[in-house]
């Protein structure tokens, strides 16, 4: 694999791959050492441009515990701020040696461009791009379903039949459209459930069905309610009259929690706004998987970058 910047341009055969390779990467983790010298003299950038904690800090860790040299790079406190493109940024990466690069861009789009200039020669790794994607997301959410349903015989299996509900402002959400293509394409079944003033214009061509109403989407007991965060900072409108409203129409309070079926599970990419799309019963219940997905992050992470890295120079990992 040479780049990872989406989820739509995965198929199912790659995207099983991946999830088998993470499987084996989360068996390290359980090891008492959990290094590996997979990468050892390759040096990885998380190139971010736009906040994270999870995100970065699980691409560091990934990156690390496969022995690459990491450099940790944020737009606050870089030169971006007297006004360094992309490209002279990206120069200065390759100058520096870097094999793999992690973005994160507020414009979507912008993974791509590095992916397709000459600027720099590295293997490039989406970590979220505008409102476009945020493929290592919906690997790690497809992984955990995954692990959730199949428990250790999850290898080699895909998602056939699961019933995944994303629910929120899938308008601004990146997780939403990278699961939207992933899961789909793993065999699940995606519905999608938001105020009409969040769910985006052109939603008919993807491959999810949609509704406006909560309470009758939770009463079709889905397998996951995926919950989305509300991305105030993406909104230059008013998209509902208030948080108030918000949270009684669109969230996952405590009588919409009660109504989910037994084995059914909550998703949330983080960060969580408690109270408004979700209740702290629901996000710290046994059904949450919300830090299970964390930590999975940093087993599918280190898959991507191994992938990346081997793929880099023409090499089958
Ligand atoms: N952390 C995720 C993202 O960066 C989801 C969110 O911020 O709501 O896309
Ligand atoms: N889920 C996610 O991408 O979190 P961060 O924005 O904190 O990286």
């Amino acid at each position: 694999m040479r780049h990872l910047l989406s989820t739509r341009d995965l198929d199912r055969a790659t995207a099983i791959e991946i999830l088998d390779v993470a499987e084996d990467m989360a068996d390290v983790q359980q090891r008492a050492v959990r290094k590996l010298p997979t990468l050892r003299g390759r040096t990885v950038v998380n190139l971010f441009f736009e906040d994270s904690t999870r995100t970065r800090i699980s691409f560091e860790a990934a990156a690390k515990r496969l022995s690459a040299d990491v450099i940790n790079f944020s737009a606050k406190g870089s030169s971006v701020s007297k006004g360094e493109s992309l490209k002279d940024t990206a120069q200065t990466l390759a100058a520096i040696g870097a094999d793999a690069v992690v973005i994160r861009h507020p414009a979507s789009g912008a993974p791509q461009v590095l992916a397709q200039s000459a600027w720099i020669e590295a293997g490039i790794v989406n970590a979220g791009d505008g409102t476009h994607e945020h493929p290592t997301q919906g690997l790690l959410d497809a992984f955990t379903i995954r692990r959730r349903i199949h428990g250790d015989a999850a290898r080699g299996r895909d998602l056939d039949g699961i019933r995944v509900t994303i629910v929120g402002d899938i308008l601004h959400s990146r997780v939403a459209r990278s699961n939207v293509w992933l899961l789909s394409s793993l065999g699940a079944e995606v519905h999608l459930v938001a105020p009409a003033t969040l769910m985006p214009v052109g939603v008919g061509s993807w491959p999810a069905t949609r509704g406006y109403d909560l309470d009758e989407a939770l009463a079709t007991k889905p397998d996951v309610v995926m919950m989305l965060r509300v991305q105030a900072e993406r909104m230059s409108a008013a998209f509902f009259p208030t948080a108030r409203e918000y949270s009684r129409y669109w969230g996952l309070d405590d009588r919409r929690f009660a109504m989910l079926g037994a084995g059914s599970m909550v998703m949330h990419p983080g960060p969580m706004n408690r109270g408004l799309e979700i209740s702290s019963r629901a996000a710290d219940s046994a059904k949450s998987t919300v830090l299970e997905q964390v930590a999975n992050g940093v087993s599918v992470r280190m898959a991507v970058l191994y992938l990346v890295l081997s793929g880099e120079k023409g090499e089958t990992p």
